[in-house]
């Protein structure tokens, strides 16, 4: 389940699992998130929640990976997580829900492409035969991402979610990929 890919800059990134350890990682990655980012994700994110979640992990419904680079200072930071949602049960159990954020500094390198091409081999080593994920219809990068890498839309959820900072419904594609 680990493997480095090389960013479109040649920086070094190491997809794993995360860890309870990442946490402190993980919490820096969301909570200096721009509001653009922001805007596209369902926060607000409490600290307590995400280390009570990273601690409790059931591994039989989450497999999260964490990319991570060593900075020029040495320092190893998070700088995206994707997640595999996995459900129970004969009608169920072939696919998988997709989720990915990287943070803003590191968007538009390919990391979301590559860190979504692994989640995809993932998917396909545990035998899965479909990975399905929600988007703003706002979101164009994502959806280019997720083109890209096959996901086609489903069909459109109307006032899926609510933009915090705009205090408005939007509405969200479901895209699928089938493997
Ligand atoms: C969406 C996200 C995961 C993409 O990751 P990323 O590392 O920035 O993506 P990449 O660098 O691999 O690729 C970006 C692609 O989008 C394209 N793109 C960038 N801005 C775009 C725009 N406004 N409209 C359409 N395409 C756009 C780029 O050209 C590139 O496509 P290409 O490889 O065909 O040239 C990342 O930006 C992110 O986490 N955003 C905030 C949270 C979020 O939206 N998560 C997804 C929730 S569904």
């Amino acid at each position: 389940m680990e493997k480095y890919a090389i960013l479109k800059d040649d920086t070094e990134v190491l997809f794993r699992p995360s860890i309870s350890h990442d946490f402190e990682m993980v919490w820096e990655l969301f909570s200096t998130l721009s509001e653009e980012s922001l805007r596209f994700l369902p926060h607000p994110f409490i600290r307590e929640e995400i280390k009570h979640m990273m601690t409790n992990i059931n591994h039989e419904e989450l497999l999260p990976i964490v990319a991570v680079v060593e900075e020029s200072d040495s320092r190893r930071r998070i700088v995206a997580v994707a997640t595999l949602g996995f459900q129970q049960g004969v009608a169920r159990r072939h696919r998988a829900e997709f989720d990915i954020v990287v943070h803003d500094d590191y968007q538009g390198r390919g990391l979301g492409a590559m860190l979504t091409q692994h989640m995809i081999d993932l998917a396909r080593e545990r035998g899965l035969r479909k990975l399905y994920l929600k988007t703003s219809t706002q979101n164009l990068r994502a959806i280019q991402v997720y083109d890209n890498m096959g996901f086609r839309i489903e069909g459109r959820l109307v006032m899926e979610h609510y933009h915090h900072s705009r205090q408005e419904f939007g509405d969200d594609f479901r895209m699928a990929l089938f493997l």
